[in-house]
């Protein structure tokens, strides 16, 4: 245990995983409290894809002869892991690849809408503009909870709304939205949902709550895979729609096989996907969970003691939590971007900052290499970062 961890808060409930720093090789000199944005690659997870990639040097064609079937094991092992149909899912690169397939699934007419929020992820919204026409459902980042959030979608349905395309967890504001009250909500109203739980697999037990028509999540963030792994899960009626990204030889299968091979293509990070849900397995998915929540709460105690910064409401299965900065602050995507940097230049910590007209926002992560002092040095620096302005 390191030394400034002897002294840890007593009552806060949060303390330091046994042996987590070690699992991973992260620069020691920086506080990595971003884990939500692109994850990290534990050790044994990257020897089990160093070990595929010697095999796809040695023997290219036996690896990429072999590659749709292990694929499809593969594949097999994460759905099991996740509590998911095998027969939904198909292994997909990232989410914002799934939010693309998905859309072009729908095949939308001309007049209907795809509701999204405005805490949803960029390049997933970008996605679906590119499909139909969204309108954007303003929700406010201080929402008490998940029904107050449900309320709001509900209010903005009109009827042309064919599809919801809602965060499971929103990047930004790290609030629960697509809930499984509301999906039946939609459901019952004929809406068809399209949920993006890019955070979910990993942190949240039940990651496919609710059954929505379609779902994807990354396996790179809260799952350890490497990236350009993540899946994508798609309701029965829906399957033989979702395109191919590219035209393979398994494109004859169908769903999911013509969806997850892409030809002559990188397959390490998919095929040790699944080692990472092991991992999560061996060390207790229960104890990782609640060690990572503890932590992140811990640390957003913290910073709500600094003037003017405001904690949003969190979820206790969250390994996330977000605040807002006083108003002045990350007001555009320039500012929040400077900041960011400025909070990794002078105070060695790696959060998110998130823009936001009126202030925007810091959010934090808890992962099994961090520690308690690494949110007290983010509070003591992010303070005097704050009194200089
Ligand atoms: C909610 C949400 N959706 C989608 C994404 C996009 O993930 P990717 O870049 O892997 O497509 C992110 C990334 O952080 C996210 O937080």
């Amino acid at each position: 245990m390191n030394a400034e961890d002897a002294t840890r808060p007593e009552g806060t409930g949060c303390g330091t995983f046994p042996g987590g720093a070690e699992l991973f090789r992260l620069d020691t000199r920086v506080a990595h409290l971003n884990h939500g944005s692109f994850g990290a690659v534990p050790v044994p997870v990257s020897r089990a894809q160093r070990r595929l990639a010697a095999e796809a040097a040695a023997d290219p064609d036996a690896f990429f002869l072999g590659a749709p079937d292990r694929l499809a094991a593969a594949r097999t092992r994460i759905a099991a892991r996740l509590g998911a149909d095998p027969r939904s899912l198909a292994l997909v690169t990232n989410a914002t690849e799934a939010a693309h397939l998905a859309l072009a699934a729908l095949r939308l007419a001309p007049d209907d809408e795809v509701l999204v929020t405005d805490h949803g992820y960029g390049t997933v919204v970008a996605a679906a503009a590119r499909r139909a026409r969204t309108v954007t459902v303003r929700l406010d980042p201080a929402l008490p909870d998940e029904e107050a959030v449900g309320k709001t979608v509900l209010a903005a349905l009109t009827p042309r709304t064919k599809v919801a395309l809602l965060d499971q967890i929103s990047s930004p504001t790290a609030r629960i939205v697509a809930g499984p009250g509301l999906l039946a909500e939609l459901a019952a109203r004929g809406v068809t949902t399209v949920v993006d739980g890019a955070h979910a697999p990993g942190m949240l037990a039940d990651p496919l709550a609710g059954r929505p028509d379609v779902w994807f999540g990354n396996l790179h963030k809260w799952a350890y895979a490497p990236p350009g792994s993540a899946v994508l899960a798609v309701a029965p009626a829906l399957r033989d729609r979702v395109p191919a990204p590219v035209p393979s030889w398994e494109d004859h299968r169908g769903y999911p096989r013509s969806v997850e091979y892409r030809a002559t293509a990188d397959y390490t990070g998919p095929l040790a996907a699944p080692e990472g849900l092991d991992l999560l397995a061996e060390l207790g998915a229960g104890a990782v969970r609640e060690h990572n929540s503890a932590l992140a709460a811990y640390g957003a105690e913290l910073l709500a003691g600094l003037p003017g910064v405001r904690p949003l409401p969190s979820d206790a299965r969250l390994a996330m939590r977000s605040l807002r900065l006083p108003e002045r602050f990350a007001r555009t995507r320039p500012e929040s971007d400077a900041l960011r940097e400025e909070i990794m230049a002078r105070l060695g910590c790696r959060v998110l900052v998130w823009p936001w007209e009126g202030g925007g926002g810091i959010r934090i992560s808890g992962q099994v290499y961090n520690r308690p002092a690494e949110y007290e040095r983010l509070t003591r620096g992010v303070r005097s970062l704050l009194d200089g302005r």
